[in-house]
Parts: structure tokens; C-alpha cells; sequence
């Protein structure tokens, strides 16, 4: 605690907002599909110093921590009436306004960082570094929405109306910020109707976004439960657009309540990362294994797959390290430093349990899974080998800390197996030979493609996020991209001929 580190404790805490802007540019910079190291940026640009003095700031929150209390939802009738009304007063601000508003909210997201991330720890259960990330998208989200509203000369835009955005538990911040910025800036009303699970992480959002400027009645806070008030929200009249992020039988079942809907969903994925024997086998070691156990695996963009090539697949070295790296994984509560992986956010659900304890014929062990005694939602990481093409685990989204692996003769086979899935959400490959990059990417298909680095991550702006096949639903434009923001509006070019 010498004067020196305080001094230097002071300059990065000023320093946090140039800290991301050099992050995040350093980031754009680099070419969409990178062939080096450099997607690590942000998380593995911070020191030692800087990550412990970012668990000190995070302590010092969770010490001053009292659990968000989310007010008790207004009657639906009343806060559908406010929306409409709502949507007419602030589709009328200027773009320069609302941007403006979006630019404030980026403030206060950064100013409110740590405790989010205490909020992240022990709600979500999630380690520092995946909140940190994940606030991080927020902010980038915050920014790139606001400069990136279409402004062609003779086009206007007409906002939709009111719409609900309806987020995940596992990313209960930066989805529905991204969704309720994107919407906003387009001149509608929002309404959250966050998930259960995590509800109080969207009411804390909420409150930083009306500290930010977003008048109250534009953005307003609907918790409820899934069934019947969920069905009334989503079928009424008075909501134009509902935007989802969760299973794909969420989005049929809302399809099927409100055939007329106009849903964006970004649905399930069972997302695979082929490795070739053209690859850094190290490097891709390391990316599966963040790709399949970060965040528990609880990620629609996690690596639930692995499809290697038979030399790398046959070789012991390779085997053996992807052992390793995943059981030195520290496996414990969100609380504990040392933790990477831990609890999930619930029990396992049906198809998790199966493939958290019961192989399918020709898989085995290379780790199997333990659950700990004390916690029924702590589960170490499981690999399974073997995994044969057309079986259950093959085909199937689970949503946890269990990878498998297939073996495929040469690459065109590996691509086809990655294909023969409904979903096409995130796709990766790690192979340093250009020919094979280029075979991969003229036939994968997913709408996030990754080339030797991890497939969980993308970046605003560089890699817009959103899937294709039973990924995605509605127009698939991808969130964090250029064409996001246009979805909440409509567009004409009217002409007259004097
Ligand atoms: N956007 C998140 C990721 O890329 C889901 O991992």
C-alpha cells in the first residue's frame, strides 16, 4: 500500500474509460477473421496488477453489497398505455438526442462497473472476468448504437412502437442492454421483462439507464413469470416487436400464441470447433477449453463439439493436454478467486443430466464430470470422446460444462458433421493452412465463424452476433452490427417530383 501503488491504483481507475476506448479500437482494427492471437486482447491484455486491483475494487463492492430490489411490477393494462404513449414522445427526439442519451448511459454502465460485476458474482455465479467482459460488451453496445444510426440523405425512419425484450439468464446484462439501447435509439419504448433468474442484474441496468437519461416511461421494468402474464405481454395488441434471446421452443411457443408476431429471436446453438492437423495444437487446446468451460459452458455460443482431424484426434499429446487443461480448471463457488468454473445458475436440466452421466455407444471418459457433494449445480467439466456422428450427443444442445468429441477422417468430413445440426450458431476452426481456412469458410454453416481463436466472444462491431438455421428467427440481422438498429424502424424514401 506504498504511495507509489496508490498513485498508480489512481491513474488506472482514470484511466479505465482510455483503458477500454484502446481495447476496444485495438480490437476493431484487427481484420474480421484473424488468423494470430490477438482476439485475446482484452481479457489477456490485463496484467496481474490490473486484474488484482480490479478484484480489490470488486471486494470493496461486494463488502458494501445489499441485494437489488426490484419493485413489484404496475398492473400490465397501465404499463402497455404508458408504452404507447411513451413511444409517440420519444420517437419525436431528435437522433443527435437519443444518441446522446446512449453516449451518457455508456458512462454510467463504467462508472457503475464494479458493482455490476459484485451484482454478476452473486446472482449469475459468475467469475470477475466473465462479468468484466460482459460489462465491457455492454458499454461497446452503448457506443456503437449510438454512432451507428442510419442517416442516409432523403431517408426517414419512423420508430415501431413499443417493443419487449425478453433476455437470457446467462448473459443478464449485456443482452438486454444491447436490445434495449438498439431499440431506443430508434425512437421506441421499451419494455424488459427480464429473466427470473436473474432479474435483480436487469433491474440494476434499468436504474443506471434512467440515471443515464432514459425518461422512465420509455424504458420501463415488467418482472413476471413465464406463464400466463408472459403470454398476455407478449400477445397484446399494443406491442409491436418482441425481441428474445432463449430457446428455440421459446421462440415457436410465442409464435404460436401470436402467429402475427414480429419476433427477433436469437435462439439455441450446438456449435462445434474443427481441428485439423494443420493446426497449432496448443493454441487450440487452450480455445476449446475456453470455448466449452467458460462461464460453466452455460453459453449459446459455447463449444459443445469437438471435430479433430484422426492424427491430432490418435495422438496422446493431444490427448492428454486437453486432459489437463481442463481439469486444472478450478472448479468452486463464484466467490472464491480462484474459481474458473462454477455453479450453475440451476439444477441441470433433463438433457444436461443425460450428458453430464450417461455415455452413448463408442464414447468413453477422457474427464468425466463430478458433481460436488455440497451443491447440486457445481459440476466439474466432462469430456467425452467418441462422440459418433448422427448420435444424441451430436445432435443435441445441452448447455453446460460437457464437451464432446468426434473423430473425422479428413476436414470435408469434420465440416459435415458440423453442418448436420438444426442449429448454426457460432462455428470455429484451427487449422494454419490458408486452403482449409478458405474450404471451411466457403461451406460451415453458421452465422459466427471463427478462425484460431476461441468461438465464445464476439466482439461489437467486429463480430456482430447472431445466428442462422434453427439459430435465429426473424429478419437475422446480427446484434453489435450495422444493420441492428435499422430492425427498430421503418424506413422510406419518399420522392416528389419538384
Ligand atoms: N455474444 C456472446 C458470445 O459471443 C453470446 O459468446
Amino acid at each position: 500500500d506504498s504511495p507509489q501503488w496508490r498513485e498508480q491504483e489512481r491513474r488506472f481507475l482514470e484511466g479505465w474509460e482510455h483503458r477500454l476506448d484502446v481495447a476496444t479500437l485495438s480490437r476493431r482494427q484487427l481484420p474480421v477473421v484473424d488468423p494470430n492471437r490477438a482476439a485475446h486482447f482484452l481479457n489477456e491484455a490485463d496484467s496481474d496488477w490490473t486484474q488484482a486491483t480490479t478484484r480489490r475494487h470488486v471486494d470493496a463492492a461486494i463488502a458494501n453489497w445489499t441485494p437489488a430490489m426490484p419493485p413489484q411490477p404496475v398492473e400490465l393494462d397501465t404499463t402497455l398505455d404508458r408504452a404507447v404513449s411513451a413511444a409517440q414522445r420519444w420517437s419525436s427526439e431528435s437522433v443527435a438526442q437519443r444518441a446522446e442519451v446512449l453516449h451518457h448511459a455508456a458512462q454510467v454502465m463504467q462508472q457503475r462497473r464494479f458493482e455490476s460485476i459484485a451484482e454478476m458474482q452473486q446472482t449469475a455465479k459468475k467469475t470477475i472476468l466473465e462479468a468484466d467482459s460482459e460489462i465491457s460488451e455492454a458499454i461497446d453496445f452503448a457506443r456503437y448504437y449510438a454512432e451507428h444510426f442510419p442517416n442516409q440523405p432523403g431517408i426517414v425512419s419512423q420508430s415501431l412502437g413499443v417493443v419487449v425484450i425478453t433476455p437470457p439468464w446467462n448473459f443478464p446484462y449485456a443482452i438486454p442492454c444491447g436490445g434495449v439501447l438498439a431499440a431506443l435509439m430508434a425512437g421506441n419504448a421499451v419494455i424488459l421483462k427480464p429473466a427470473p433468474e436473474t432479474t435483480d442484474i436487469a433491474w440494476r441496468l434499468v436504474e443506471q439507464l434512467w440515471e443515464a437519461g432514459v425518461p422512465r416511461d420509455v424504458l420501463q421494468f415488467y418482472p413476471c413469470a413465464d406463464g400466463e402474464t408472459g403470454k398476455r405481454l407478449i400477445t397484446d395488441p399494443r406491442v409491436n416487436v418482441v425481441v428474445l434471446t432463449g430457446a428455440y421452443q421459446t421462440a415457436r411457443l410465442f409464435q404460436t400464441w401470436r402467429p402475427s408476431l414480429r419476433l427477433y429471436a436469437e435462439t439455441s446453438g450446438k456449435n462445434a470447433l474443427v481441428i485439423t492437423a494443420q493446426s497449432d495444437r496448443e493454441l487450440a487446446v487452450k480455445d476449446l477449453v475456453r470455448s466449452a468451460f467458460g462461464h460453466s459452458g452455460q453459453k449459446c455460443s459455447a463449444a459443445s463439439l469437438a471435430i479433430v482431424e484422426a492424427e491430432v484426434y490418435d495422438d496422446p499429446i493431444f490427448q492428454r493436454q486437453l486432459h489437463d487443461a481442463a481439469a486444472s480448471l478450478q472448479v468452486g463457488a463464484a466467490t472464491d478467486r480462484t474459481s474458473v468454473i462454477t455453479p450453475l445458475i440451476r439444477a441441470p436440466e433433463p438433457a444436461l443430466l443425460r450428458a453430464l452421466t450417461q455415455l452413448d455407444a463408442g464414447e468413453s471418459w477422457l474427464l468425466e464430470p463430478q458433481s460436488s457433494p455440497d451443491d447440486p449445480c457445481l459440476w466439474s467439466p466432462g469430456i467425452r470422446l467418441g462422440v459418433r456422428p448422427g448420435s444424441w450427443f451430436h445432435k443435441t444442445e445441452c448447455f453446460g460444462p460437457v464437451l464432446g468429441v468426434m473423430r473425422a477422417e479428413n476436414l470435408a468430413q469434420a465440416i459435415a458433421w458440423q453442418n448436420d445440426v438444426d442449429f448454426g450458431l457460432t462455428a470455429g476452426i484451427h487449422s494454419l493452412d490458408e486452403k482449409e481456412q478458405l474450404q471451411w469458410r466457403k461451406s460451415v454453416q453458421a452465422g459466427n465463424l471463427y478462425i484460431n481463436r476461441p468461438i465464445t466472444g464476439a466482439i461489437v462491431q467486429r463480430q456482430p452476433f447472431g445466428g442462422w438455421k434453427k439459430s435465429s428467427i426473424g429478419p437475422g440481422a446480427k446484434a453489435g452490427g450495422p444493420n441492428y438498429v435499422s430492425l427498430f424502424a421503418r424506413w422510406s424514401d419518399a420522392s416528389s417530383d419538384v
